[in-house]
């Protein structure tokens, strides 16, 4: 296999961007992330993107987003692993360039949420549920995580504090992020007082609704080294997926996340890595639980140990790991088939020192953890400097 350079990253501002279309949106993704990088064409396109049939009617969307950017005629394939989607297209772009079948390769995400309703939008990221056993029965994400967060309770005393903590953290970082859906300040006392949306989840505890897309570019190591000049080169080192039952009832553990376990394992794995070796990470913080349970999947913590690490502020900026430090889909945002991707452009972003008041300072090793519904799927990507 060749080893895989990043060599460009770019996003748009997340939020409600009823201006635009989800074309305008993805093709100023890419067209950051090929300014980025210094390149005018590319060999393929990936798309990750949940429901464009849903969410805007629009299905066939790798060609057309191909041609958006004038690039008709280039391969390009849309991939869905629900919101783990943009993970999915950066380990597709990935298998391309690894295996010799493209050179360079446009990996992206979009979503375009906000033009239906909330009711609409609450039935389309219901559809990543099993529908037969979940949806069909009213249960909605806010609720699967809810009984999420009620087995770590039980099982290990997690509070609504330690919850509200993770929601703090997350939109300090934010503040810092101009990409960012919201520029918030909140406290931990503002997240309990926030409206019950599915208990013990309140309304400062969910990843809100978001339009968004973000891209990045790949091409083999040695040819993005000649291109980068001085700057940074960010290798992908390791990628992992893995799968869980998607429906919450067949799990042995309502308060572990299987999949996320064995993606991490999986990518540690390839990298020659551990999760000491880490010095910041994306997670998928969906819900502030998800959060918790996922630092505690990829080994950052001891199981039962992830609520109190992020109250004690070991996961801020300036503390041992700090974890979400784009805002996370918290505060930037949750663009569901885009985070993927946007984890990766934040990660790549500190890996080159470029992340301005919110860089971590000396890291050189990142970890992105994407996640597809309540855990049924999961990607995890460990990217160096070279
Ligand atoms: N965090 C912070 N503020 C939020 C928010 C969130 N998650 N969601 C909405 N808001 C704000 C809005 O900006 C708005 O503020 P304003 O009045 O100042 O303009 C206000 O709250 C009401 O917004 P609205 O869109 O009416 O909220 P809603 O009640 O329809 O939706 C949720 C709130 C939590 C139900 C919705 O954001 C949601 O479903 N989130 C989860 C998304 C999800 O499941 N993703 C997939 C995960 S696997």
């Amino acid at each position: 296999m060749r080893e895989v350079a990043i060599i460009g990253v770019g996003m748009v501002e997340c939020g409600e961007l009823w201006e635009k279309s989800l074309r305008t949106i993805w093709a100023g993704a890419a067209l950051a992330a090929l300014e980025d990088a210094g390149v005018d064409s590319v060999d393929h396109i990936t798309v990750g993107c949940m429901s464009p049939g849903l969410f805007v009617g629009q299905e066939h969307l790798a060609s057309l987003l191909a041609d958006e950017l004038g690039m008709a005629g280039v391969a390009a394939t849309r991939v869905e692993s629900a919101c783990a989607s943009g993970g999915l297209a950066l380990r597709a772009g990935i298998a391309e360039v690894a295996s010799g079948l493209a050179d360079v390769v446009l990996v992206s995400g979009v979503e375009k949420m906000t033009d239906v309703d909330g009711a609409d939008a609450t039935y389309a990221l219901g559809s990543a549920a099993d529908q037969e056993w979940e949806g069909f029965h009213g249960i909605t994400f806010p609720g699967l995580y809810a009984m999420m967060a009620r087995a770590h309770m039980a099982h290990h005393g997690t509070t609504s504090r330690q919850l509200a903590a993770v929601a703090a953290k997350n939109h300090a970082n934010g503040l810092l992020n101009p990409h960012a859906q919201f520029h918030l300040k909140v406290s931990i006392d503002d997240v309990l007082a926030s409206t019950m949306v599915a208990d013990p989840l309140h309304l400062l505890d969910c990843s809100p609704i978001t339009d968004g897309a973000a891209a990045v570019l790949l091409m083999p190591l040695a040819r993005a080294k000649d291109l980068a000049g001085r700057r940074p080169v960010v290798r992908v080192t390791g990628s992992g997926m893995a799968t869980d039952t998607i429906t919450l009832a067949n799990r042995e553990d309502l308060a572990r996340l299987r999949a996320v376990e064995l993606a991490g394992e999986r990518a540690y794995t390839m990298a020659g890595k551990g999760p000491r070796d880490i010095h910041v990470a994306e997670v998928h913080d969906c819900f502030t639980i998800a959060e918790i349970m996922a630092t505690e999947a990829l080994g950052f913590f001891a199981a039962g140990e992830g609520g109190t690490a992020a109250e004690a502020g070991s996961t801020a900026l300036g503390g041992k790991l700090p974890i979400n430090t784009s805002g996370g889909l918290k505060a930037k945002g949750h663009p569901v088939g885009a985070t993927g991707v946007a984890q990766v452009v934040e990660i790549v972003t500190q890996l080159r020192g470029e992340a301005g008041q919110r860089q971590v300072s000396g890291a050189t090793v990142g970890l992105t953890q994407n996640m597809g519904g309540s855990g049924g799927s999961s990607i995890v990507h460990i990217m160096e400097v070279e």
